[in-house]
């Protein structure tokens, strides 16, 4: 009997190969990127970490997963899911507007507005989408009514300011939009203070991650929000690894600030601290409703299924009802940074489930990933372009379901790494011990 998989290569091989200029040219960049081994694998696991898993037969533990709070593996999560998968069959099939629009994605619309105490949520099908829909949405009002309605209106594009460190996902959303672009530099508020008073547009929107994925540091809220008001611009929020984690009450990091009222447009996602999938935006009802009808990313995609949307409901009461599962991740990122800093290893000195190791070059950080890999450690190397050229490092996250035990393991990696490769010193690693630990939020419990 002919094998079926040895019949497809055949014939794939036999398939007349086209060779455009553009093909041509993907081919030599993607040769060049893999001689120099920069194109990543993607190692096949048994199943999302808890934070055990099995990679190539091998039992591995991972400090790279946004399970932050381990909601992926909850039984009562997992049981609602597939309660609502068997009533309501896998997908929606549809956007919301022409016929998705189950009960259950209202029923964790509102749960997520009370959550971030705003008037209104709308979900999107994963956080990108939510930051690629949103961003043109709101900068492009007066563009749409124009452009489909023939509505003139004063037609001023707007001016968006970006932290230069914000996730791909808004620089996407800013691309889209017809707005002009103001970068400023990572986190500088007086960097943002200029450009903002020599900014001649009335429609101003100020754009930043709550926490920085790679880096692990949080936006100045309390200053950003104050420049805000008074240049009259509006703030929005990327708070994907702030969402369920930070603040008292797990609200995110403008509760931890305490400048929700100051943030216009709270986005989060749900991929992470929630250990489920899909993105949100909460904010003032109208504008809600608005960005329903105006937003391509929302208007022209599939609506998230439904067993997606009722495990989801089930994680975030549980979360809103286990404040202990915030304590025990903020003690587990306490016990690695006391160890970290016990063992004289550059960190940055930042309450944050994201701690980042500095290595520099990619090889430097594949191998250091390879050699925590031989010690059943997994822990992705973050290369370009994740970050800057010469910026890779290890991208260490803490969730609550690590143990003691684990997190001792993988100290003892990490001196071995230091030993054989060793860390970059940052500005931040700098900071004294005890003049960091003076600015620990009382919600926090140390080991
Ligand atoms: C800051 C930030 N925003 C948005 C996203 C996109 O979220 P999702 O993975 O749910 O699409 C991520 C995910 O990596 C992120 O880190």
């Amino acid at each position: 009997m002919v094998n079926p998989l040895a019949l497809n290569g055949l014939l794939t091989s036999l398939k007349k190969k086209t060779t455009t200029p553009l093909l041509k040219s993907i081919n030599a960049c993607f040769d060049w990127l893999d001689d120099d081994n920069l194109i990543p694998k993607e190692p096949l696991i048994d199943a999302p970490p808890s934070p055990v898993f099995f990679s190539g037969g091998r039992k591995l533990i991972s400090f790279s997963s946004n399970n932050y709070l381990g909601m992926s593996r909850r039984p009562e999560v997992i049981k609602t899911a597939k309660k609502a998968l068997s009533e309501y069959t896998m997908g929606t099939c549809e956007s919301r507007k022409l016929g998705g629009n189950i009960a259950l994605l209202e029923a964790l619309e509102e749960k997520i507005a009370r959550f971030k105490g705003e008037e209104a949520a709308m979900i999107f099908a994963t956080g990108l989408l939510a930051n690629v829909a949103t961003i043109p949405g709101l900068m492009d009002a007066e563009w749409y009514c124009n452009k489909f309605y023939g509505k003139k209106w004063s037609q001023e594009s707007g001016t968006i300011f970006s932290d230069a460190l914000n996730h791909r996902s808004i620089q996407m959303g800013i691309r889209l939009s017809h707005a002009n672009v103001v970068k400023y530099r990572h986190g500088d508020m007086a960097h943002l203070e200029q450009e903002l008073a020599n900014c001649k547009s009335s429609n101003k929107l100020i754009v930043s991650d709550g926490v920085f994925s790679m880096d692990g540091d949080l936006a100045p809220l309390p200053k950003l929000t104050k420049l805000a008001s008074q240049y009259q611009a509006t703030v929005m929020i990327d708070d994907a690894h702030g969402t369920g984690i930070f603040g008292k009450n797990g609200r995110g990091v403008a509760e931890h600030f305490g400048v929700e009222n100051q943030v216009s447009i709270h986005m989060g996602t749900l991929s992470k601290a929630v250990g489920a999938m899909g993105g949100f935006v909460a904010t003032d009802r109208k504008i809600i409703e608005f960005l329903k009808s105006t937003a391509s990313g929302y208007r022209f995609t599939s609506s998230l299924p439904a067993e997606q949307a009722a495990g989801i409901i089930c994680a975030l009461e549980i979360m809103q009802k286990e404040p202990q599962l915030r304590q025990k991740l903020w003690r587990n990122v306490s016990q690695l940074l006391m160890g970290l800093h016990e063992l004289n290893i550059p960190i940055k000195k930042q309450w944050s489930p994201i701690i980042p190791l500095f290595l520099g070059s990619a090889k430097k950080a594949y191998k250091a990933e390879k050699i925590l890999l031989e010690l059943g450690l997994s822990c992705i190397a973050v290369v370009p372009p994740l970050v800057e050229n010469n910026c890779s490092r290890l991208r260490i996250t803490i969730n609550s379901t690590h143990t003691k035990e684990q997190i001792e393991q993988l100290l003892a990696g990490l001196k071995i790494v230091e030993k054989n490769i060793g860390f970059n010193m940052t500005d931040k690693s700098k900071q004294s011990w005890e003049e960091f630990k003076v600015t620990t939020p009382s919600y926090i419990i140390k080991t």
